[in-house]
């Protein structure tokens, strides 16, 4: 094999380019010369890469099957170190007088895998938790945090929740209260009376700055949170009144998630500073400013201010928050406060991925002609006839009449005037022509337009796994993520392809791709070999998917497998979540599993009775049914 070296590692690094891999991996993947996609860990530069499609063979020795969520907890602890180095680095070199505090918003993947080691990774930070809800609140006060690290408590609050996070700090929990409407400071006013416990308490502003990406509607005055500046007032006259204002330290704003433009966030910055300033004249003795999440993740690597993108690096953001800040408290002569973020989508997106089979491939070419028949229809004759004509220069023009006499041959079928073996051949035809005029395209230089709407005719890859489970921002908001083949990358992939998922919804499929020179129609893939599986791969899926996903076609959750790279370029399984079962699903949709096998063992025995069945074919029937019951719910 010594001969194939030079080949492979071109096809290496020519499929690594074709992918984009180092342009959207954030130096966390790289294509080996055998061809599979590997992972390493920055935070071990000396460690080999690790192969994925290994990674998946010693998980499935261990019965841990695809499609599966694979955490890499050095991928979390990475983003975590960067985004409080960035920080701190930014403090020390602009001279900012006071630490930065940020917080990990519960919500963004709340799975009790990742949060632990949120708090684990982040404890030399003082690193802390945003909780949403009081289901969130209950989450972040199981956690053994560290003494600074703040737990700021956004979101609708009741009486309940706000009695919780004051009690809290009886165990010296820094729960800050965000006041977030004028509703809530009564509530807050009250329970506090009740309590011998000093809140500390934080108010959430409407900044009427706008942000560019896929929450440009709910930013600026159209916000459905904060306060405006009317029921600021308000709510510090309440506060005054209620002998409360001491206790408002932290003020709080989040101008949405994934900002594109980092002059977004600066402009968001210099707004939020305005208000800081005028509360502090107003009396309230705030310390803490806190400027939400929005720190984007570049999913397709290209550095633009889109939706899948970023122009700029974490570095840049917290460089830019630093500044501004130091720059508008010294001016208004107030104190550095402690700088607070929350970001989310930048912390775990990374830190997983989706690992995947394809299950077959529905093929959009033809290899071969099939032969005229003496009754064929004129239409079918002119169809044929387009092979005759086919050449560089009339390609387009023999798209357009094999479209058009196949989609003639259609109506004739749906009139009943051709039969089915006769629109069977029609379509074979089309699809060889396609084939021809696809190759002839390939190599033509000025076929560029022609070649782009051909990619939009590409293969279906049906694969295992549930869009609306796993990938549901795909679904609902068009979210990118890389998503790309684990093995042979040592050759050139031969077909392009749109995946679909495993649901019978015709928006279960992914029909844009990040590729390295921009988003395409349709994936590169290999053709599929008979009896070897094809893998692939969701990438950054760590943020928002895990809990928005859905239960469409009750496919549950995937089986995860929280894995740690080690130095010596083996892994440690850490951690292993069996999927939900189908008895699982059944009961989160109001079915008790075992009635339902009642039900079935019930009508078995019925079947027996009416002589329908035979009495020793009950054992196998209600054995199958029992099976499934047990098994996961997708294809195995
Ligand atoms: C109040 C609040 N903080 C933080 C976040 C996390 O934002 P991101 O994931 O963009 O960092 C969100 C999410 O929208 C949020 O609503």
């Amino acid at each position: 094999m010594g001969g194939d070296t030079q080949n492979d590692q071109t096809s290496a690094q020519a499929n690594s380019q074709l992918y984009g891999v180092d342009r959207w991996g954030h130096g966390y993947f790289e294509v080996l010369e055998n061809g599979d996609l590997a992972i390493k860990n920055p935070l071990l530069p000396n460690a080999p890469a690790l192969s994925l499609p290994e990674i998946l063979h010693d998980l499935q020795q261990r019965d841990v099957h695809v499609p599966m969520l694979l955490r890499v907890t050095g991928f979390l602890e990475n983003e975590i170190r960067s985004i409080n180095e960035a920080f701190l680095e930014a403090i020390k070199r602009v001279g900012y007088r006071n630490a930065y505090r940020g917080v990990f918003p519960i919500k963004v993947n709340q799975q009790a895998q990742v949060v632990e080691r949120v708090v684990e990774y982040g404890r030399s930070y003082h690193y802390g938790l945003e909780a949403g809800s009081k289901p969130e609140l209950v989450v972040a006060l199981s956690q053994s945090l560290p003494k600074h690290s703040l737990i700021v408590c956004n979101g609708v609050k009741d009486a309940e929740f706000i009695r919780l996070a004051t009690l809290s700090r009886k165990l010296g929990f820094n729960t800050v209260i965000v006041i977030e409407s004028p509703r809530e400071v009564d509530t807050v006013i009250e329970v506090c009376r009740d309590l011998d416990v000093e809140p500390l308490l934080g108010v959430r502003v409407k900044l009427t700055q706008k942000i560019g990406g896929n929450w440009a509607e709910s930013s600026g005055d159209r916000s459905t949170f904060g306060l405006n500046t009317d029921q600021l007032v308000l709510i510090l006259d309440k506060l005054r009144q209620a002998g409360l204002l001491h206790c408002l330290k932290l003020q709080h704003s989040h101008l949405g998630s994934q900002v594109p433009d980092v002059n977004d966030v600066r402009r968001a910055a210099i707004e939020a500073c305005r208000y800081f300033t005028e509360l502090t004249q107003e009396g309230a003795p705030l310390t803490h400013l806190d400027l939400g999440g929005g720190l984007g993740v570049d999913y397709t690597g290209e550095k633009k201010a889109n939706e899948n993108s970023i122009n700029y690096s974490i570095g840049e953001y917290a460089a830019n928050v630093v500044e501004i800040v130091r720059y508008a408290m010294d001016e208004a002569g107030i104190e550095h406060p402690v700088l607070v973020t929350e970001s989310g989508r930048a912390v775990t997106a990374t830190s997983s991925m989706l690992l995947f089979n394809v299950l077959e491939a529905t093929l959009y070419d033809g290899p071969s002609c099939p032969g005229a028949e003496p009754d064929d229809h004129h239409l079918m004759v002119d169809l044929m006839a387009v092979e005759g004509y086919l050449a560089a220069n009339r390609l387009q023009e023999c798209w357009n009449d094999a479209t058009f006499y196949r989609n003639e041959m259609r109506a004739l079928f749906r009139r009943g005037t051709i039969g089915l073996r006769q629109m069977a051949r029609a379509e074979r035809v089309y699809l060889y022509l396609m084939s021809q005029i696809r190759s002839q395209a390939a190599s033509d230089p000025q076929a560029g337009d022609l070649m782009e709407a051909l990619k939009k005719e590409a293969d279906i890859y049906h694969c295992n796994f549930s869009l609306f489970q796993s990938l549901p921002d795909v679904w609902a908001i068009d979210q990118l993520h890389p998503i790309m083949p684990l093995q042979r990358l040592n050759e050139t992939p031969d077909r392009r392809a749109i995946l679909a998922d495993i649901t019978c919804d015709s928006d279960g499929k992914v029909d844009r791709f990040i590729l390295g020179d921009g988003v395409a129609p349709s994936l590169p893939v290999h053709s599929l070999e008979d009896d070897k599986p094809y893998y692939m791969g969701a990438f950054f899926v760590g943020a928002y998917q895990e809990t928005l996903g859905d239960l469409h076609n009750l496919f549950g959750d995937t089986n995860v497998a929280t894995i740690q790279l080690r130095d010596d370029g083996r892994f440690v399984l850490l951690h292993e979540q069996v999927g939900d079962t189908i008895a699982q699903v059944l009961s989160y949709v109001e079915y008790d599993p075992y009635d339902c096998l009642a039900a079935f063992r019930q009508r078995v025995d019925a079947a027996i009775s009416d002589g329908e069945l035979k009495a020793s074919d009950r054992r196998e029937l209600v054995g199958a049914y029992r099976d499934s019951i047990e098994g996961y719910t997708y294809y195995e």
